[in-house]
Parts: structure tokens; C-alpha cells; sequence
């Protein structure tokens, strides 16, 4: 692929994941996170020569492609200017808690990816990578026409940029479904039937919401093709938004 660098803004659990994919497939990464680069000395170290370590704006310039790894409630905090022009993964799902609701979510009116879009003006936004945990992304990975290869959905407003980020997910070791618009991504956002689960099987019944997210976290991965994917895609009826602890 002509992408060789991926820029990651956000080196938490998604971030990272990204990143080690992304390194063993042969790309360079360049990781940032809020708190500056100095404190990413490990994380270079663990991952090798093909990364390095930068502010977040350093992060969105390098990379031909960028992911944007950080929590949905900053990502008015991403470096717009420095993001024009740029196909950005946005793999961000949407967690009300006390204190942090988003109106236009809670609605229906906007799906999250459809807000960050509205933040980054002039970048081509992908939703991509948020309904599949870290570990699941690291154990399913096959090479192109492998047998049962697992499928991840993706949604954006821009053709060229989907193809960038299927093209990508390609070298990282996944087929991809198009679902459509920024506006259709709630078909994978949480409490959509494509929203980890698939990923992970059935979880353990009578856990409560913390032990569940500990529970997907560690569970092992479940291959999905292509044609299950579409199935669950096909299968969502629009709730309401957000994943809630
Ligand atoms: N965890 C999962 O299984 C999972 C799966 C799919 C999607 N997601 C979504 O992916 C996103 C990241 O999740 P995560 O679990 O990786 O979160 P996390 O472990 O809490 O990591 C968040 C990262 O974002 C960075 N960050 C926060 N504000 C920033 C800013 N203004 N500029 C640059 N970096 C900033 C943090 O930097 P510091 O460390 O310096 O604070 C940290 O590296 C979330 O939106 C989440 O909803 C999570």
C-alpha cells in the first residue's frame, strides 16, 4: 500500500493495539498522546524501530493515515489544521456517564462519528475499529483470502477514504464491510449486534457492566467473515446512543 506511516493520536489500550498490528504488519507508527512524548520512552521501546514518538499535531502530520485512539469526549481537543486533508480512523464510541452527555447523540439526531466529523472540517472521517477490543484486533488478524478471515464494518462520507482505510485494514489482516455513511455507522455502534460481542462469544450471564467490560476485555477472539457481519449490520434497529457503565 502507498500508506507507510500511520500517525496514532491516543496510546491507550486501541491506540496501542493499532500500533503493534500496525508495526508487525510493516508499517511505521508515530504515537502521541496528552501528555507528550517524553512519557511514550517504553512504548517506543516495546514496539522497535518502526516507531516513534510525537505530539499529537506532530502525529496527525506524519501519518498518511491517523487514528484518532482518545476518548469521544476529547476529540474537540484533535489538531484540525493539522488533520486537513487527512483520512482519520475514528474508532471513538460513545460513553455517557455523569457529568459528560452528548444532546445531539442522545437524540438520534447525530451518530458520534458524524460530531467528530463536524470537529475536523476538513478531514475525511472513517469509523473504523471501535467494535472490536484490542485483543480481539491482535489474535484475529490472517493474511488476504485466508479462509473464515475476519471482517471489521466501516462507514464514512468519502469513498477514496474508505478504500484508504479497508486497503489498510488489508495489510493489517482484515477484510471489511461498507456500511455505508457516517450517518449508517450507528448499525455498529454499541448496543448494535455487531458491537464486540461477534468478536467474543457469549459472555458469562449475571455480570454487571464493569466485570463485563473486564470480561471482553481478556475473552478470546472469535472470527466473523464478511457475510456475518453484513447479516448483523442488517439486523440493527436504532436504540438509544452510547454504551453505559
Ligand atoms: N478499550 C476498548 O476495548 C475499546 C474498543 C474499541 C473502541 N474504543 C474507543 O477507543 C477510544 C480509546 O479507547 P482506549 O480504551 O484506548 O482509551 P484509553 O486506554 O483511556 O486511552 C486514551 C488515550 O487517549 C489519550 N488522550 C486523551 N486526550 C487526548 C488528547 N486531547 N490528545 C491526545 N491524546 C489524548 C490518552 O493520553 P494520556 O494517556 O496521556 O492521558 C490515552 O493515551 C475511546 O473513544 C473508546 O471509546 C475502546
Amino acid at each position: 500500500m502507498s500508506t507507510t506511516t500511520l500517525g496514532v493520536i491516543g496510546t491507550g489500550m486501541v491506540g496501542l493495539g493499532a500500533a503493534r498490528r500496525a508495526v508487525d504488519a510493516g508499517l511505521n507508527v508515530v504515537l502521541s498522546n496528552s501528555r507528550g512524548p517524553g512519557t511514550l520512552s517504553d512504548l517506543v521501546a516495546q514496539l522497535g524501530a518502526r516507531a516513534r514518538a510525537a505530539t499529537p499535531a506532530e502525529a496527525a502530520s506524519a501519518g498518511a493515515l491517523v487514528i484518532a485512539a482518545v476518548p469521544l469526549a476529547a476529540h474537540e481537543r484533535l489538531p484540525r489544521a493539522e488533520l486537513a486533508g487527512k483520512t482519520v480512523i475514528d474508532p471513538m464510541n460513545y460513553a455517557p456517564h455523569s457529568g459528560f452527555a452528548l444532546p445531539e447523540l442522545d437524540s438520534d439526531e447525530l451518530t458520534s462519528s458524524e460530531l467528530v466529523q463536524r470537529h475536523l472540517t476538513d478531514s475525511q472521517v472513517v469509523k473504523a475499529l471501535h467494535n472490536i477490543g484490542p485483543k480481539q484486533l491482535l489474535e484475529l488478524f490472517r493474511p488476504a483470502g485466508a479462509p473464515g478471515r475476519t471482517a471489521l464494518p466501516l462507514s464514512g462520507d468519502d469513498p477514496h477514504a474508505k478504500e484508504e482505510v479497508a486497503e489498510l485494514l488489508d495489510v493489517l489482516g482484515f477484510d471489511t464491510v461498507d456500511l455505508g455513511a457516517l450517518a449508517d455507522s450507528w448499525r455498529s455502534e454499541p448496543n448494535s449486534p455487531l458491537y464486540a460481542l461477534p468478536y467474543v462469544g457469549q459472555p458469562p450471564a449475571g455480570l454487571t457492566v464493569t466485570e463485563f467490560v473486564s470480561w471482553v476485555q481478556q475473552a478470546t477472539a472469535v472470527p466473523v467473515t464478511a457475510a456475518r457481519v453484513k447479516e448483523l449490520a442488517a439486523a440493527a434497529v436504532r436504540g438509544p446512543a452510547g454504551f453505559r457503565m
